[in-house]
């Protein structure tokens, strides 16, 4: 399968790059670099002996998101996001931009057959329990 695998050059994404290839599917990766090095994606060609696609891009780039995904994909991996909970709490505007626009923006450039694909990355769930926490039960869900 054609997996779109976003903050592909992070932690998580850069292990799930590898399984991905190893098991024989083609992920293609975007990260914008705010929290990974550029080695990484070298580094995934060195362990699996082919460099995967990659994109430095935003995912919050609706333009660059659109011309990728016109590439067609069979699923997506959504782990771009900011994670640090320290400064989600600091700037939430910030993270409430970056990870949930974000999302946002991929889903609507995503065709519907990568779009039934999808899963996403656990940060959504944790913010939204902070968000409940912080706002009450009238906090609006969004
Ligand atoms: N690390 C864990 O143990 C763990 C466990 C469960 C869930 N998660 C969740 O998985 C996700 C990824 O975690 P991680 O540890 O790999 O984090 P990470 O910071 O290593 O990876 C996230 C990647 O996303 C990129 N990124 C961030 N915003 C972006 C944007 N707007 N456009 C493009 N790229 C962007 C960063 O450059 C980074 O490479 C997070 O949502 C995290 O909460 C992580």
């Amino acid at each position: 399968m054609r997996v779109l695998v976003t903050g592909g050059a992070g932690f998580v994404g850069s292990h799930a790059v590898v399984a991905l290839m190893e098991a024989g599917h083609e992920p293609v990766v975007i990260d914008n670099l705010s929290n990974a090095h550029p080695s990484v994606v070298r580094r995934i060609g060195e362990i699996t002996g082919t460099a995967p696609e990659f994109h430095e891009r935003d995912v919050r780039d609706r333009e660059a998101m659109a011309e990728i995904v016109s590439g067609g994909f069979d699923a997506c991996i959504h782990f771009a996001a900011l994670k640090a909970v320290g400064e989600s709490v600091e700037r939430p505007m910030l993270y409430y931009e970056n990870n949930m626009s974000a999302g946002r923006s991929r889903f609507s450039t995503s065709s519907p057959s990568s779009a039934s694909r999808t899963s996403c990355s656990a940060l959504r769930r944790r913010y939204m329990e902070m968000r409940r926490r912080r706002c009450g039960r009238t906090c609006p869900s969004v």
